[in-house]
This record gives C-alpha cells, sequence and structure tokens, in this order.
C-alpha cells in the first residue's frame, strides 16, 4: 500500500511570546483535521507542538504535492489563526506570508515535509520537530545517523546497509540540489554539508531515485519573505528499522547537544535540547534551542502513537550537558560566536548605527 506522510507546520501565534502553542490551538486544528478524515481526505492525522510551532502530522493516499492536502493545511492554519486573534496570542499568523492559497503550500510560509512509500510489513518512523533554529540543524544529526559508523554500527554490520546511502543537498540560497553517495563521497559532501546556512540535506534516499529514508523541511522563511518572520523551526522524518536506520540509531545523535543557529532573536548560537514533549516550551533567552522526537508505527497509514522517545533518563545528560553549554554560550553576552556573525543574523540594526556614525569614521592609514 502506498502512503504518503504530510508534516506541515506553521507558528501562527504563540502563548506566552513565542514559548509554546495554546492548547485551544491545537484544539480547533485537531477539530479541522477530524473533519478531513470524516471525509476521506485523510487516513489519519496527529497535531502535535514544539515552542510555538504548529505541526499537522497527516498521511492519505494522494501523493506529494497534492493541491487538496495542502489547502487543507493552509485552511486549518487559517482557522487556527482566527483561534489565535481571538486570544490575542503573540505573532498572530506570523508565519503565513498571504491570504490566498494557490494551488500549493510552497512558498507561502509554512514548513512542510512530505515522503510517499510503499509501507513495510512493519514501518516505524520517528519525526523531529524543533523550535528556535533551523534546518541546517539536522545536517550534523542526518550525517551521524546514515554515514557515521560510531553513531550507526548497521552502516558496518547490516548487510543492508553496509552499502551506504545517497544524501540530496539543497543550496538554500540558489535553489539547486546535489546529489552525494556515502561513503564513497563523504569527505566532499561534509564541505557543503558542515556550512549549515547554506546547504541542508533534503532528502536520504537507499537507491538514488529510490523512496525517501530520510527527508526534511528546507524552507528558509526569511528568504522567502524578504525579511524577517522567524526562524524556520524545522521538521525531519526518518524511517526507521529493517535494512534502515535502528530507531536507537536514530536517536542517538541526541546524546550531544550540538550547537545550531536560532535561540534568542534567531542571531545565536546554542546547544540543541531533547526534550520531552511537555518540556518542548523554551524559555530561557528564549530557548534554548528544542527538538522532540514522536515515534509512530504506520498500520495501512494510520499513525499508531505518538512515543515520546526523548521522556527518557537517558536523555538527562544530554540535557544537563545542553544547560552547561547555554550557560558557557551565554555568558559571551553580545559578542560571537554567540552571536551570529553579522550575514547570518536575522535582523541587525548595524546599518542604522553605521548611518548615525557616518562621517565619524577617520582614514587609519
Ligand atoms: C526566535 C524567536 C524569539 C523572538 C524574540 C523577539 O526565533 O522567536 O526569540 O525573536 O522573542 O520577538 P519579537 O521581535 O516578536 O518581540
Ligand atoms: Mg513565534
Ligand atoms: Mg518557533
Amino acid at each position: 500500500m502506498k502512503i504518503t506522510l504530510s508534516v506541515v507546520k506553521a507558528d501562527i501565534g504563540g502563548y506566552v511570546g513565542h514559548s509554546a502553542s495554546h492548547p485551544e490551538v491545537k484544539e480547533k486544528a485537531a477539530d479541522e483535521l477530524e473533519r478531513a478524515k470524516k471525509q476521506k481526505k485523510l487516513i489519519d492525522y496527529k497535531v502535535l507542538s514544539c515552542g510555538d510551532d504548529l505541526n499537522l502530522v497527516m498521511t492519505h493516499e494522494k501523493g506529494e504535492d497534492n493541491e487538496e492536502i495542502h489547502e487543507l493545511a493552509w485552511n486549518t492554519f487559517l482557522e487556527c489563526t482566527e483561534k489565535a486573534r481571538e486570544l490575542k496570542l503573540y505573532g498572530v499568523g506570523q508565519d503565513l506570508l498571504t491570504e490566498t492559497f494557490s494551488g500549493n503550500i510552497k512558498g507561502l510560509g509554512p514548513g512542510f515535509v512530505e515522503m510517499e512509500f510503499e509501507e513495510r510489513e512493519s514501518e516505524p518512523v520517528v519525526i523531529f520537530m524543533a523550535d528556535k533554529t533551523s534546518p541546517g540543524a539536522w545536517n550534523f544529526i542526518v550525517y551521524k545517523i546514515f554515514a557515521d559508523p560510531f553513531n550507526t554500527p548497521g552502516l558496518v554490520i547490516d548487510p543492508a546497509m553496509h552499502d551506504g546511502f545517497y544524501f540530496n543537498v539543497l543550496d538554500v540560497y540558489e535553489d539547486k540540489f546535489v546529489t552525494f553517495k556515502t561513503p564513497e563521497e563523504l569527505y566532499d559532501m561534509l564541505v557543503f554539508i558542515g556550512t549549515t546556512e547554506h546547504y541542508c540535506v533534503k532528502d536520504v534516499r537507499k537507491e538514488e531515485d529510490g523512496e525517501k529514508v530520510a527527508a526534511s523541511t528546507t524552507q528558509k522563511l526569511n528568504l522567502l519573505a524578504g525579511r524577517y518572520v522567524g526562524k524556520d523551526d524545522p521538521v525531519l522524518i526518518v524511517r526507521a528499522q529493517h535494512g534502515f536506520p535502528a530507531v536507537g540509531e536514530i536517536l542517538e545523535p541526541f546524546h550531544f547537544p550540538h550547537l545550531v543557529e536560532g535561540w534568542m532573536r534567531g542571531s545565536h548560537r546554542g546547544p540543541l535540547m531533547a526534550v520531552p514533549f511537555e518540556k518542548a516550551t523554551p524559555s530561557r533567552f528564549d530557548g534554548p534551542p528544542r527538538v522532540i522526537a514522536a515515534g509512530f508505527q504506520l498500520a495501512n497509514g494510520k499513525l499508531i502513537g505518538p512515543r515520546d522517545h526523548f521522556d527518557d533518563p537517558a536523555f538527562d545528560m544530554a540535557r544537563e550537558k545542553a544547560n552547561e553549554v547555554a550557560d558557557y554560550m551565554r555568558t559571551h553576552g553580545p559578542f560571537e560566536p554567540h552571536r551570529l556573525p553579522l550575514d547570518e543574523m536575522e535582523y541587525t540594526t548595524l546599518p542604522q548605527v553605521k548611518k548615525k556614525l557616518e562621517g565619524r569614521f577617520k582614514s587609519a592609514k
């Protein structure tokens, strides 16, 4: 049975400030998707949130880039925005860049990731959702899962994985992508994906033109809008087991809270903290950036789950380390590398300050 798993996400208003989604907004989204399920537009759905981002997880048989599904997600966000307006939540409609839907949600503001695949005899998937960071945050994670044998022993000892994977890497500025085969082209690939704000892993496959094994949202909201509208707060889907990385191999990279871009005002580096669903509420300095892991078994498209994978003492040390690193980074205050370099900040007052000081710069020759 060919199933499409679609995750569409947007920040349509925060509670309080940019820290969480309001329960009534989530209920509104569930009502809309329940109606669509009754009308057989969807097989199943789940509404989840990470920080101020609302994530619609949907399964159906209509394939990727389907107008009806995209319109359903769009209309759901519009309804949720109305609820957010009524509650006077913060930043109402923040990620919706237009009033009108025109066939596809691409370019309209919300992030989305879709995968069409033949549902296997058993189909475990893990969906990661993050807040206060950008899609480049996944580069390190996806590399560890699919290309690092110290993380994923299956790459060495499972004959089904020993040949490696194909990575499609997107240049977010040029809107072009390039395919790398690992392990053969690992070093070439790292030259690119180490530059996390310019190149993002779009998807990973076992055969070059085969089904996706992993895929992520790769939109850059700030580029779309041509102005600051918040960090992209990305989603990553990874299919697990039986020739794909095991669930434990997929979760393993999060033992290390690596530094990502985002945090306060989308302009700082901080550690990515793996948390249970109920702790996905950025607080200190609007962070630190959070990630949740929702696991599902698919049963003919039905979403059996979610399992809250980071609700586990095995990740307590990672959270402790994240707190230590957050403290260390914060101590830098307005200095790099805590604060991002100028061209990577979401907004800056540099042009105004420079203008004010015009004429005061003297030749130092
Ligand atoms: C970062 C984020 C927050 C806001 C900050 C200022 O992605 O969402 O850190 O940037 O709270 O928000 P405004 O400008 O809305 O007051
Ligand atoms: Mg917000
Ligand atoms: Mg957010």
